[in-house]
C-alpha cells in the first residue's frame, strides 16, 4: 500500500489564525482525502511553535505565564481551526508536549555526538518577526520589508551547527532528486540558496527562558526553528501510543509551506536530518501568499480574514473551493471576499448547484424519482481523462489544474442539458428511450463529480450522492462511466448553495 504523510507548518500562536494560514491546511486537507481515495495509507499531521520568543513576549505583556497563555489560544484557536475549514488531521502536535521537548533534547544530542556542532560567538541582527537572523543587505531603510520592524542586535555565546560541511550533500541530494522540491521555479531558488553558500548558524538562544533547554547547557534553549522543524519527526513517536510510526512514515514524507520559510524546509532541515542521521524527506511543496491588495495577509500588517468570518456566512465547502481555485496553487494570488461571493454564485450555486436541482426536478416530474437504466451519453473518454488528470495533477500538488479538469466535466454537463432539451423530449413518448440516455447521463456525470470533488466539498459531496440515491462510496475507481447503480424515490433537491447576500463593499 502506497503511504503518504503530509505536514503542514505548525502554526505560530502569538495571536489567532487568519485566512493564510486556513489556506495551507486547506490545501493539505484536500490533497490527503484525494489520496485516501485512491487507497493510499495517509497520516496527515498539524500543530502548533509555540517557543517563539513573540510568543513569549505577547505572554509577558498580558502579564500571563508563556504556559498558561499558550495553552488558552491553542485550545481555543488554533487546535479548532483544522475543523473550521473541514480538515481532519491525524495528530496535532504541540511543541510544548513533554515528549516532543525530549526528542528535540535527543536529535541535538546526536548532532553533537556525530561531530556537528561547536561553540562559538554569534553576533547580528535578529528579526523577531522571521525567528531568524536577518544580514544586513536584507534590509530596507534599517528594516525587516517584510515584518516592517527594525532587528535586534544580538551578541551571544551560542552553540553551531556546522551547516557548511552539508553543502556537498545537499547539492548531490538536489541532482539526484529533480523534484525534491517544487514546483520547479522554487527548487532552482532553493539550490541557488546552496550554490551561494552555506554559513553555519547558532541553534541555541541565551537569555532566554521560554524554550527547549540545550541538553548539555540549560542556561541556553533551542533556537526556535530547530525546535519547530522535528516537530515533523517527534510526532510520529507519540500520535499513536505504543506505536513508533517513524517505521511506517518516515521518510515517506511530503511537507507543505508558504513560500516565506522556503529556506528553513529545503537548505536547513535536510541538512540538520543528514546530521542526526536520518533520511530527507521525500518532497516538498512551496505555495505563494494569498495577497489582500497587493499585500501579503499578514498580523503584522494588520490585514487580516478571519477564516471564521468566511465560513459562517459561505460554508467550509465554499471557502475551500475559493481557496483551491482562485489563485493557482503555487503561485501568489490577490483574494478578495468579492471574488469568493462571486465564485459562490456563478460556479457554486449555478453551475454546480443548478445541476442537481435541474436533473432531480427532471427525474421526479418525467421518470417518478426513478433514475432509468440507460448509456452514459459523455464520450466515453471523458470521465476516464478527467480521473487521470486528477491523480496527475495532485502528484504535483496542482490542485488547481485538477479542480479545474472536474469543473470542465460540470460545465460538459451543463452544456449538455441545454443541448439534449430534455424538457423538449419529454413532450413525446416516442422520445422515451432517448430522455432515459439523456437523464441517466446526467445523474452517472454528477455522481463522478461528486466522488471527485469529495477532497474539495467534504459536505456537499456526500449531499450530491444522496440526492441521486447512490451510495457513499467515494473510492476513486467510481470517477468512471457506469458505475450508477438503480434508484427510486428521487425528489427535487433543496438548493446545494441557498442564495447570500452580497458583501457590503467597504466604503
Ligand atoms: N512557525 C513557523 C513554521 C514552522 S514549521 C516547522 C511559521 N508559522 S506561521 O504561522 O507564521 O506561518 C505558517 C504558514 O502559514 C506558512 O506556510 C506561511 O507561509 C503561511 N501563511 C501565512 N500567511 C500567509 C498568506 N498570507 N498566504 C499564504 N500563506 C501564508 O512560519
Amino acid at each position: 500500500m502506497n503511504r503518504f504523510y503530509l505536514t503542514t507548518p505548525i502554526y505560530y500562536v502569538n495571536s489567532t489564525p487568519h485566512i493564510g494560514h486556513a489556506y495551507t491546511t486547506i490545501a493539505a486537507d484536500i490533497i490527503v482525502r484525494q489520496h485516501e481515495q485512491r487507497g493510499d495509507d495517509t497520516f496527515f499531521l498539524t500543530g502548533t511553535d509555540e517557543h517563539a520568543s513573540k510568543v513569549y513576549r505577547v505572554a509577558e505583556e498580558r502579564g500571563l505565564d508563556p504556559k498558561v497563555f499558550v495553552d488558552q489560544i491553542v485550545e481555543e484557536n488554533w487546535r479548532p481551526l483544522a475543523g473550521r475549514v473541514g480538515a481532519e488531521p491525524d495528530f496535532f502536535i504541540r511543541t510544548t508536549d513533554e515528549e516532543h521537548k525530549r526528542f528535540v533534547q535527543d536529535f541535538i544530542e546526536r548532532l553533537r555526538e556525530n561531530g556537528h556542532i561547536y561553540e562559538g560567538t554569534y553576533s547580528g541582527l535578529y528579526c523577531v518577526g522571521h525567528e531568524t537572523f536577518i544580514s544586513e543587505a536584507d534590509l530596507v531603510d534599517g528594516k525587516c520589508p517584510e515584518h516592517g520592524t527594525v532587528p535586534e542586535y544580538i551578541e551571544e555565546q551560542n552553540w553551531f551547527f556546522r551547516l557548511s560541511d552539508f553543502q556537498q550533500q545537499l547539492l548531490e541530494l538536489y541532482d539526484e532528486r529533480p523534484d525534491f522540491v517544487l514546483p520547479r521555479f522554487r527548487y532552482n531558488e532553493a539550490r541557488s540558496l546552496i550554490e551561494a553558500g552555506l554559513e553555519d548558524f547558532s541553534l541555541s538562544r541565551q537569555g532566554q527562558p521560554w524554550g527547549v533547554p540545550i541538553p548539555w547547557d540549560p542556561e541556553q534553549v533551542t533556537w526556535v526553528w530547530v525546535d519547530a522543524l522535528i516537530n515533523y519527526l517527534s510526532a510520529l513517536t507519540y500520535a499513536r501510543p505504543g506505536e513508533d510510526l517513524r517505521d511506517v512514515y518516515w521518510p515517506e514524507v511530503r511537507h507543505l509551506l508558504g513560500k516565506d520559510i522556503l529556506r528553513l524546509h529545503c537548505v536547513i532541515w535536510p541538512a540538520l536530518l543528514l546530521g542526526a542521521g536520518y533520511s530527507v524527506p521525500k518532497q516538498i511543496f512551496v505555495h505563494g501568499y494569498l495577497l489582500l491588495d497587493d499585500r501579503k495577509i499578514s498580523k503584522t500588517l494588520g490585514n487580516v480574514i478571519d477564516p471564521l468570518d468566511l465560513t459562517s456566512v459561505y460554508g467550509i465547502d465554499a471557502v475551500r473551493f475559493w481557496a483551491a481555485r482562485s489563485v493557482s496553487f503555487g503561485q501568489d494570488g490577490t483574494v478578495s471576499i468579492e471574488s469568493l461571493h462571486e465564485r459562490y454564485e456563478r460556479e457554486l450555486a449555478n453551475d454546480l448547484g443548478n445541476l442537481l436541482s435541474r436533473t432531480t426536478a427532471m427525474l421526479a416530474r418525467y421518470r417518478d424519482g426513478r433514475v432509468p437504466e440507460g448509456q452514459n451519453r459523455l464520450e466515453p473518454e471523458t470521465l476516464d481523462a478527467v480521473s487521470a488528470t486528477v491523480l496527475e495533477r495532485i502528484d504535483v500538488f496542482d490542485i488547481t489544474g485538477a479542480l479545474e479538469a472536474i469543473w470542465e466535466v460540470v460545465r460538459t454537463l451543463n452544456k449538455f442539458v441545454t443541448d439534449e432539451k430534455p424538457w423538449e423530449l419529454a413532450k413525446d413518448e416516442a422520445n422515451a428511450a432517448k430522455l432515459d440516455d439523456v437523464l441517466y447521463t446526467l445523474v452517472d456525470g454528477l455522481r463522478a463529480v461528486a466522488v471527485a470533488l469529495a477532497a474539495y466539498l467534504p459536505e456537499t459531496s456526500p449531499r450530491i450522492l444522496e440526492a441521486l440515491g447512490q451510495p457513499e462510496d467515494l473510492a476513486w475507481e467510481n470517477v468512471a462511466a457506469g458505475k450508477t447503480v438503480p434508484a427510486d424515490g428521487i425528489e427535487a433537491s433543496a438548493p446545494l448553495f441557498p442564495r447570500i447576500e452580497a458583501p457590503a463593499t467597504a466604503a
